[in-house]
């Protein structure tokens, strides 16, 4: 039906014949002469009716926009004066000799360059928001990504193999979706929330390079970068340790990122411990773009006057820390207390401050509502600690780590965009040496910070019987400008350290063999040495393509309630379905109108 692409038109075509399919733009009747703006995929081209062709001209009359037509016509150069430098076809148009309408639109419910059209109509008429450039630009933007992440790993001697999606609980720290099994009452599959088991046994297999771009679903508390099914880039490899793999896959994103945005990243990646990175950004996934930090002061507190201080300083878990702010004197009382507030949400008891307004004049230059609480020594050791100087805001947190890491880390970012503070630039990092358990205190037990099948530091195995607490583990996270893009981990390739996991985890050898038998087993049937690492696709296509939300880079995303408002998913089914499935409803289900 078509010779060209709209958006591919050039001069290098003057005065040949084509033939156009596309969307009508825009239609300008212009007295006498009519201008379509004919958008395809790749852009724009403009075609003129002239009145003396007068069946293409009423013809003309009666487009409206979305229209789909075909033209059959001849490439011409613009007249001078009125070529337009924006369009890459923007030096001609193309004279129409016919034009076939392919199919009529109604009037849309947006028009698609309206730049503020609200979130729900999009998501209800998708297939009209993807039509609009932005939309389009991001969703080919993540094809390059994964086809160049595709042909990478295919030069690196990697299978990409399929794994199942109606499957068995994967541990990954979600809550599961369950499916019914109409065959087995009473028994569900899960859906996976990582292919994490399997690609494990595809090592145990003997294919020693396995990749998957495959869908994961985690039920879990929907933000800005989580989608309750999401696609993950997953890899595993046999007989590479860390630095192999860490090698390798940052190796992949510089490739990536060359290629799609000529973009250098550098090489290698600079490593951070978790334990650097809480201490000194609050959270296991710095954003390295903003030169603030926190400084530990629990050392200088912890005989103060200050009771709020020193007690957080003298309790085991505590900490107190200092963010500080250069030029923060230029934040009002009111800014502080939204700050104050702000944290709040994060569970800071308060957000004490000292501005420095002259740091040559001791006491004198400083003003807090905390200065009395505070003697001469404590505050110049404080200030010498974080380097304060004049026009500085120091921002204090004591509490339990956990606290106040969480508020002046959110804190540090907030800031650091607040104040336009974000240096422009692509910062990765590796985040290493995590932890292998954390104590939940919601559950009141010891959990794996990356999962059960990670392995332990070799020098930490023995730790595993002594002091678990402090053992480290093989686990690495790829960061980038603030962002979890991967994790991954050197996994337990042994049965019996395995096991030693599980019971620490509290996960006693029946439940074990129940929930995992199949995978102790097939470590007992030579199990080479494996590790791996998976992407989050959605977000690292968001990050390159600058959007806000992963739902932006995702063709048919949910909304922060799990729902589609395009198909109006979850929907209600019928009794005689529930039935089948040997399910019985405890109250009927809500209408539809509560899935938004
Ligand atoms: P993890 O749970 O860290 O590791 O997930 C890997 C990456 O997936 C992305 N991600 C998400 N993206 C969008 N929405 C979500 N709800 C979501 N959850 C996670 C993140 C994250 O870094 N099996 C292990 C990997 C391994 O050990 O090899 C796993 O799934 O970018
Ligand atoms: P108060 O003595 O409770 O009035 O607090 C004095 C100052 O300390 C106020 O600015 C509070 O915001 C701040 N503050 C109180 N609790 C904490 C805390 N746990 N961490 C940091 N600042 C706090």
């Amino acid at each position: 039906m078509r010779s060209h692409y709209c958006g591919k038109l050039d001069l290098g075509l003057n005065g040949e014949a084509v033939q156009l399919c596309g969307w009508v733009h825009s239609r300008r009747d212009h007295g006498g002469v009519i201008f379509v703006d004919l958008r395809d995929r790749t852009g724009v081209a403009q075609v003129v009716f002239d009145p003396d062709n007068t069946a293409a001209f009423s013809a003309a009359e009666g487009v409206r926009s979305e229209y789909v037509l075909r033209i059959v016509g001849q490439v011409r150069r613009r007249p001078p004066g009125t070529e337009n430098p924006h369009l890459h076809s923007g030096m001609v148009e193309v004279l129409a000799g016919s034009l076939e309408i392919l199919n009529r639109s109604e009037p849309l419910p947006f028009q698609l360059d309206e730049p503020e059209i609200s979130e729900s109509v999009r998501l209800k008429y998708r297939y009209l928001d993807l039509r609009r450039e932005g939309m389009h630009r991001n969703l080919l933007l993540r094809h390059a990504v994964t086809r160049n992440l595709r042909r990478f790993l295919e030069d690196h001697d990697f299978v990409e193999i399929e794994t199942p999606v109606l499957t068995k609980s994967t541990p990954e720290g979600a809550r599961d979706y369950l499916v019914p099994s109409r065959t087995h009452p009473g028994r569900f599959f899960a859906l996976p929330q990582s292919p994490q088991l399997f690609k494990q046994l595809l090592m145990v297999a003997g294919f020693e390079r396995y990749f998957q771009v495959t869908r994961c679903f985690r039920d879990e508390d929907l933000r800005a970068d989580r989608q309750p099914e999401f696609t993950q880039l997953d890899i595993e490899t046999s007989f590479l340790d860390e630095d192999g793999i860490m090698g390798l896959m940052e190796e992949m994103i510089r490739t990536v990122f060359r290629a799609v945005l000529a973009v250098d990243l550098p090489d290698p990646f600079p490593r951070m411990s978790y334990a650097e990175a809480m201490a000194r950004f609050g959270v296991d996934r710095p954003d390295l773009r903003i030169a603030l930090e926190l400084v530990e002061i629990a050392d200088l507190v912890r005989g103060a006057d200050f009771k709020v201080f020193a007690q957080a300083a003298n309790t085991p878990g505590g900490r107190v820390a200092v963010l500080r702010l250069p030029q923060g004197d230029r934040l009002s009382r009111k800014d502080i207390d939204d700050y104050t507030a702000y944290v709040a949400g994060f569970g800071a008891k308060g957000l004490a401050y000292i501005k420095v307004n002259d740091a040559a004049r001791g006491r004198d230059g400083l003003q807090s509502p905390i200065l009395k609480f505070l003697s001469d020594e404590v505050l110049s050791a404080v200030l010498e600690r974080c380097h304060a100087a004049t026009g500085d805001i120091l921002f204090f947190g004591a509490d339990q780590a956990k606290v106040v890491n969480d508020a002046l880390g959110a804190l540090r970012i907030r800031l650091g965009h607040d104040l336009g503070l974000v240096e422009q630039a692509w910062k990765p990092v590796w985040v290493v040496d995590f932890p292998m358990f954390e104590y939940s205190a919601e559950d009141r037990r010891w959990q794996s910070l990356h999962h059960p099948f990670t392995a332990p530091k070799e020098m930490d195995r023995e730790r595993l019987d002594i002091d678990p607490q402090n053992a480290l583990s093989r686990a690495y996270d790829m960061v980038l400008n603030g962002s979890e893009i991967g994790g991954g981990s050197i996994r337990i390739h042994r049965s019996e350290v395995q096991e030693k996991v599980f019971e620490l985890l509290g996960i006693g050898t029946e439940e074990a063999q129940a929930k995992f038998g199949f995978l102790l087993d097939a470590l007992k049937f030579g199990a080479p040495p494996h590790g791996g690492i998976a992407f989050g696709l959605d977000r690292i296509a968001a990050i390159m393509a600058g959007a806000e939300s992963i739902r932006d880079v995702i063709a048919f995303p949910k909304t922060q309630k799990a729902s589609c408002l395009l198909t109006e998913a979850p929907s209600a089914v019928d009794e005689g379905q529930l039935r089948e499935l040997h399910i019985r409803l405890s109250k009927p289900p809500e209408p539809a109108s509560g899935a938004g």
